[in-house]
């Protein structure tokens, strides 16, 4: 092996965090799988044009959300993945997940947590009315968007923004979020203390 980082993400959708994250691998980590809860999720895509295994795991295919989460986890443990990043997977882990990867899974979310938690963070931002929103990258526990956070940066919310417009704009910031944390991951420089990610 390397002495890279192992690096497993899991999607559902066009995966342009996934790119920004293949972009800038290399130096302190590597992606060693894709994974994929839908099977023509371009992100797939994205990681075969980068030559790394890209598996769709069915959901359907198994007997109820601890058997799939289980499927998920066996895949990335197969590839010995040392973190896993969420970009755009849009299922719950299961408990049996995040506890298979305790404190070693990261998701990226359009917002400032803990404002504008949820499936709908942009729209929300907009329909609130806020003039700052952004994007937290933090780790996962068992409630959605609730584990300690790791990093966060603001974005304005531009009059006569909509949800597309504003949506792209967070995600410029994310793509720089992302790696960057997955970055201080590999440099061994985040201690996770309660709800606390202290980055030293
Ligand atoms: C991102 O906005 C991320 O914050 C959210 O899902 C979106 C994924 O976008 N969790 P993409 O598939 O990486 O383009």
């Amino acid at each position: 092996m390397s002495g890279l980082l192992r690096v497993g993400v899991l999607l559902s959708g066009g995966g342009t965090n996934l790119q920004a994250i293949l972009d800038a691998a290399g130096a302190e980590y590597e992606v060693v799988v894709v994974v994929s809860d839908r099977a023509d999720a371009f992100g797939l895509e994205r990681a075969r044009r980068a030559g790394v295994p890209a598996v769709h795991v069915d959901p359907r295919a198994h007997d109820g959300r601890g058997a799939f989460n289980e499927a998920l986890a066996d895949v990335l443990r197969e590839r010995h993945v040392e973190l896993v990043c969420l970009a755009g997977f849009m299922r719950i882990l299961a408990p049996n997940f995040v506890k298979a990867f305790e404190n070693r899974i990261l998701n990226i979310h359009p917002a400032l947590l803990p404002a504008f938690p949820g499936a709908h963070a942009v729209g929300d931002a907009l329909e609130w009315g806020a003039k700052v929103t952004g994007a937290t990258v933090h780790l996962v526990d068992e409630e959605v968007d609730h584990g300690p956070i790791l990093l966060q940066r603001a974005v304005p919310v531009e009059s006569g923004d909509d949800e597309e417009t504003l949506h792209e704009r967070i995600k410029a910031t994310e793509h720089e979020l992302y790696p960057e944390a997955i970055r201080l991951f590999a440099a061994g420089r985040v201690k996770i203390e309660g709800r606390r990610a202290t980055i030293f």
